[in-house]
């Protein structure tokens, strides 16, 4: 029986060009989802699944990340003088809520580069790897049935999502076969954002992994790959097409709800639907949004806002 999965790795090393300005001086992992920035819905997700030591890839402005997760005692002490439990309670949750560690990655290399900087942490045993601004909504189960394909076949689980064809050539996209599981597959070829058009199929992959240790060596010898980043996918690609003895790569197809939160539009659409969702804000939130739902029209209003320099 393998020992349990209990390490995270989270990349938060990106530059965020997508998102510039808001990610001039804060990665993008820190935008506010609602209340809470993106990679703590990331390590809680985690942490439901069993991995508590949580090691986060960080680039330049690491210092609001380390922050987030580190004890404020100031605003603690404030809190406590003013009798507020509620926000105390937010305040120390990300401090409690696993333990975590930081590598730099140095210069932004790409995926892969940033997941092989994990090498030492994570040492000669299987390990999870998050996208820290990929968010899976935690009423739909992902990360936990990924560790339990890993542990049934010991082998390498990405997660895979049907998307529209036209959108396929901004993702990692899979050839797969059908295994005796319905959400199951086997990789045979991956391609790293394929040219419009050409996607071998519409099955995308996206951030959620769990490998396998000698994802490290396959990394080391892969070169700079789309858009000159050594690419996890091109490692993936190895593994999927390599010998037996790696095991092969296998794909958890999800269906559940999943926001990517680098993505601007995908960003806004996180927040109505997380915010709508909610016991809290989502009664008042609602009230406000049908009506104005119901009264947009197709086009921007000619005095719109500009929305691009
Ligand atoms: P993205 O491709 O979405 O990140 O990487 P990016 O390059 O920051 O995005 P844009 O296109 O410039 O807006 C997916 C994940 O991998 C991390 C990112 O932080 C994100 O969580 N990443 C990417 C790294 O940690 N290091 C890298 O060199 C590249």
């Amino acid at each position: 029986m393998p020992r349990p999965i209990t390490k995270a790795v989270i990349p938060a090393a990106g530059m965020g060009t997508r998102f510039l300005p808001a990610t001039k001086a804060m990665p993008k992992e820190m935008l506010p989802v609602v209340d809470m920035p993106a990679i703590q819905y990331v390590v809680e997700e985690a942490v439901a699944a069993g991995l508590h030591d949580v090691l986060m890839i960080t680039g330049r402005n690491k210092t609001a990340l380390e922050n987030h997760f580190d004890k404020v005692g100031e605003l603690e002490q404030a809190l406590l003088a003013k009798g507020d439990a509620e926000k105390l309670e937010k305040v120390r949750r990300s401090t409690d809520l696993a333990d975590v560690h930081y590598v730099r990655q140095g210069d932004p290399l790409g995926l892969g580069h940033a997941v092989l900087r994990a090498r030492m942490h994570v040492g000669d045993e299987p390990f999870a790897v998050l996208l820290g601004d990929d968010i899976i909504d935690s009423r739909d189960v992902l990360l936990a049935r990924m560790l339990e394909v890993q542990a049934q076949r010991n082998t390498t689980v990405i997660a895979l999502l049907e998307v529209d064809p036209s959108v396929a050539h901004q993702y990692g996209i899979a050839t797969v076969e059908p295994t005796d599981d319905p959400d199951l597959v086997r990789i045979t070829s991956l391609v790293e954002k394929p040219a419009p058009g050409t996607a071998p199929s519409n099955l995308a992959v996206i951030g959620r992994y769990v490998l396998r240790p000698e994802i490290f060596d396959i990394l080391e010898a892969t070169p700079p790959g789309k858009g000159g980043e050594i690419q996890l996918t091109d490692a993936l690609q190895a593994l999927a097409t390599g010998p037996e003895w790696a095991g092969g790569v296998y794909g958890v197809v999800f269906r559940g709800r999943r926001y990517d939160t680098g993505d601007r539009l995908d960003y806004l659409k996180a927040i109505v639907q997380l915010a709508s969702d909610r016991d809290d804000l989502g009664p008042d939130f609602r009230a406000w949004l049908k009506p104005f739902a119901a009264g947009l029209s197709d086009t921007v209003p000619a005095d719109g806002m500009l929305t691009e320099p």
